[in-house]
């Protein structure tokens, strides 16, 4: 999957003078089925969440109320999204860098992901990620 693969998805939303409302239907509206959701909250100020990548974990990040920023990392190119409409999400593709940064105060990020919690699908560490990244170039040539 490449850094292009990633783009922020526009949900369906049903306008209403009482509120607006927003739905998510798995492989309808994000190219993946949803197996697990998450959320960050609480997030001090000045704080960087993730700084990580996963194998095979397809996610969708949605910012439900407040802003924060997404950058992700093929290995080689980066790319900044600021996430601040809870009508949009962010599709992160597997084997791609992330942190979080720039959260405004009383910011919610939700994950949509495509697995369980699996501690083996984490890359932690930057320069195994890079290396994995060019493995996986390598068995694809
Ligand atoms: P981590 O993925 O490192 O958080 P972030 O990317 O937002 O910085 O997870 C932080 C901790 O929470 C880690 O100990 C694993 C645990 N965790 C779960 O138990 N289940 C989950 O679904 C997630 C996302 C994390």
């Amino acid at each position: 999957m490449a850094l292009s693969d990633c783009e922020i998805i526009e949900l369906p939303k049903i306008h209403d003078p009482r509120g607006n409302l927003t739905f998510i239907e798995n492989s309808r509206h994000i190219p993946f089925d949803i197996q697990r959701v998450y959320y960050l909250y609480d997030v001090p100020g000045g704080a960087d969440r993730g700084a990580h990548a996963h194998r095979s974990l397809h996610q969708f990040i949605v910012a439900m109320s407040g802003s924060f920023d997404v950058v992700l990392d093929d290995g080689d190119r980066k790319r900044r999204f600021h996430l601040n409409r809870s009508f949009n999400g962010l599709y992160v593709a597997p084997m791609m860098w992330r942190y979080l940064d720039n959260f405004s105060s009383g910011a919610v990020c939700m994950v949509l992901a495509s697995s369980f919690y699996d501690e083996a699908d984490y890359y932690r560490d930057y320069g195994e990620f890079v290396a994995g990244v060019k493995s996986v170039k390598g068995s694809k040539e």
